[in-house]
């Protein structure tokens, strides 16, 4: 890649920032469509966030990702943001529009689009989420916004499951949002799609469940990327069930703030190949 006077630059936020794939993959984006363009990591600390924002009009950056711990302190900082980062309440992306900010969140998205690789559609299907954190708040608006009958959410503080179940039910009255306290009482209710938003199984020793106690899960996903087969994607396979890690989330929600900053189609398939050398 040769940087020049004309390059646009693009870039994550983040802290620690070190581990993050973002840069291999939107560089290899960027040189595959041959875009004058270069991405890097910026380490901000908390405490420097608004000034790093400002930096942004500055220096003209023209996009940003946005990761751990400023998704959701650097929304006031912003000039616009969309429904569906409003609705998480957590911004993943931002465009520069000539000094005009605009946050937005596709992770949730990236989710969603990603579940074509299981051949799965959620429409007016039953889903179970493991966790109430940051990564569920973003599955659970993009499932109501793609119309799902049921969601339940299991959280191992069961108070944030009810309050993020109590929230989501307001703003989407259609869908029924329920929080689960006991797991044993679905383990026979028919359940489309089972999707881990926790950290277990990182340690690639843990799992939040034994599939052999359930009988109706017809689908899989752990957006756990590291290690690629978590102990319960290792069950699902076991049992046959259709299942996926996350690299496909976090594929997606790359691909859609590519597209949302250069209004240009993703090389999909190569920032695919890029994402799977750096996790194998
Ligand atoms: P993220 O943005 O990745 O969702 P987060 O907002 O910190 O991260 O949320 C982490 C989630 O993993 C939470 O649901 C957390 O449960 P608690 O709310 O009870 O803390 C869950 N989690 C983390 N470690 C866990 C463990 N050992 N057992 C069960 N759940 C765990």
């Amino acid at each position: 890649m040769r940087i020049t006077g004309s390059s646009r630059i693009y870039g994550i936020f983040g802290d620690p920032i070190q581990h993050t794939f973002s840069p291999a993959m939107h560089n290899l984006a960027f040189e595959t469509i041959g875009l004058n363009a270069v991405y890097l990591p910026f380490h901000v600390l908390p405490a420097n966030l608004k000034e790093a924002v400002e930096g942004l009009r500055s220096l003209q950056i023209r996009g940003i990702n946005v990761t751990v711990p400023h998704k959701t302190a650097i929304i006031p900082y912003l000039d616009e943001i969309t429904l569906s980062a409003k609705r998480i309440g957590a911004v993943n992306t931002i465009r520069n529009d000539d000094g005009k900010l605009i946050g937005t969140n596709t992770d949730g998205e990236g989710f969603l689009t990603s579940l074509q690789e299981i051949s799965f559609s959620p429409t007016q299907k039953t889903i179970l989420l493991l966790g109430a954190g940051g990564s569920s708040r973003a599955i659970v608006v993009a499932l109501a916004q793609a119309n799902v009958a049921e969601i339940f959410i299991w959280n191992r503080s069961t108070h944030k499951a009810q309050q993020l179940a109590q929230e989501f039910q307001a703003e989407f009255p259609q869908i029924k949002i329920n929080a689960v306290q006991k797991m044993e009482e679905l383990h026979s209710y028919p359940i489309d799609l089972l999707v881990n938003t926790t950290s277990v199984g990182m340690n690639g020793v843990d799992s939040l469940l034994n599939l052999e106690q359930w009988s109706g899960i017809q689908h899989v996903v752990d957006i756990i990327y590291r290690p690629q087969k978590t102990p319960l994607l290792l069950q699902a396979r076991e049992k046959k069930i259709a299942s996926m890690n996350g690299l496909g989330m976090l594929l997606y929600q790359g691909v859609l703030a590519f597209e949302f900053w250069t209004q240009q189609k993703a090389p999909i398939q190569q920032m695919k190949t890029q994402l799977l050398s750096l996790v194998s």
